[in-house]
């Protein structure tokens, strides 16, 4: 079995490299990653050797590159790529059209034209928009992207979803909640702060603290992936969540705490422009229907998580220069005090 990783270089996708080189010996693992700023094939350093694992370096909106690798044989897809972080789209939302609803037609029309047997859309929960204190987004609940981010990814899955209707495709479109573990890359909420924290540097809080996500552990995410792969019903969603809801700011301290740094640190900023509420997953068909289930809670979740922070600091001091660091000053500099 070939699959084909797309975006695999980044935060999810090399949590998944790992998670199917490892569990499936005989399938053979193809990574295309266009390398942004947000992929990092230090990520990837106990795979590279692998036999069954192969790295490309491409943009899957690049439709010529696309199609000689699916010439070469590919049997299942699984889109990670992505442009992801919701700030970088509220500043520059073209490229965010451009790799999220193009790339994925490219890869789409490739996946078509070779009779590709599966074909899986990691897409997000931020499609169905914001929710008031009660309710959950179930797979039937109206799309209703509020960012330039949401919006490029509903875009994506409504052409696969096309392409199911239209072309009859194996296709599945997943949507999860907020992830964390190994390998987020520093801009994101959790390791932004745990990384603040360790250098006694301010934490930016953005309005008041209070926004709640659903978070979920990224293997448990990649566990829910696989599944879908192998069991998931054709043209179907899959929403993936833990029931983990958190406000931000309870998350900022359970972090402060665990380092034993001082809650001083926390400075609120201005709030982001279209800054969603709450999101919560309702992730009862893939529990009854595939039968997956969460390994990890957030208690457990979190402390695996910052240990490894704790563990892997030359990986994340080594991103944290550079290009990451004009856009730290770009997008936090001016709110934060001294
Ligand atoms: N992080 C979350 O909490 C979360 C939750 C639900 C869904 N998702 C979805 O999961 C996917 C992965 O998210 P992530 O947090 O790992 O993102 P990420 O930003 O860490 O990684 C994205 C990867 O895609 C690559 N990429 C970007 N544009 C590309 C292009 N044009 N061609 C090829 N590669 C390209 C980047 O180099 C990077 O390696 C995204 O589709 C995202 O929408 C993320």
């Amino acid at each position: 079995m070939k699959l084909l990783v797309t975006g695999g270089a980044g935060f999810i996708g090399s949590n998944f490299v790992y998670y199917m080189v490892n569990k499936y010996p005989n399938y053979h693992i193809i990574n295309l990653d266009a390398l942004t700023y947000a992929g990092n094939l230090e990520n990837l350093l106990e795979v590279e050797h692998k036999p069954n694992y192969t790295f490309i370096k491409g943009d899957i909106s690049d439709a010529q590159n696309v199609d000689g690798i699916f010439r070469n044989g590919v049997d299942i897809v699984v889109n990670f790529a992505a442009e992801s972080h919701v700030d970088r789209s509220i500043l520059e939302p073209g490229i965010f059209v451009q790799t999220n609803v193009m790339g994925t037609q490219v890869l789409l029309d490739a996946a078509r034209k070779y009779n590709v047997k599966k074909y899986v859309q990691i897409s997000t929960d931020e499609v169905y928009g914001t929710l008031g204190d009660t309710g959950m987004f179930t797979e039937t609940t109206p799309l209703a992207p509020n960012s330039p981010y949401s919006a490029s990814k509903t875009g994506g899955d409504l052409l696969v979803r096309a392409y199911h209707e239209t072309f009859g495709m194996n296709v599945n479109i997943t949507r999860c909640s907020n992830n964390y573990g190994p390998y987020h890359f520093p801009e994101k909420l959790i390791p932004l702060m745990i990384s603040n924290a360790l250098n006694d540097k301010q934490l930016p809080v953005y309005g008041d603290g209070l926004n709640i996500r659903d978070w979920l552990y990224v293997e448990d995410h990649c566990s829910a992936i696989d599944l879908v792969i192998h069991k998931g019903i054709s043209g179907e969603v899959y929403n993936v969540g833990g029931n983990n809801e958190r406000k931000n700011i309870q998350i900022v301290e359970t972090i402060l705490e665990a380092l034993d740094k001082p809650k001083s640190l926390i400075t609120y900023v201005a709030d982001r422009p279209g800054h969603d509420r709450r999101y919560a997953i309702d992730a009862t068909k893939i529990r009854n229907e595939l039968g997956w289930q969460p390994k990890y809670n957030f208690e457990t979740g979190i402390q695996k998580t910052i240990a490894w922070y704790l563990e892997h600091k030359d990986w994340w001091t080594r991103i944290q220069s550079g290009a990451y660091q004009e856009y730290y000053e770009k997008q936090y500099g001016g709110r934060l005090g001294d």
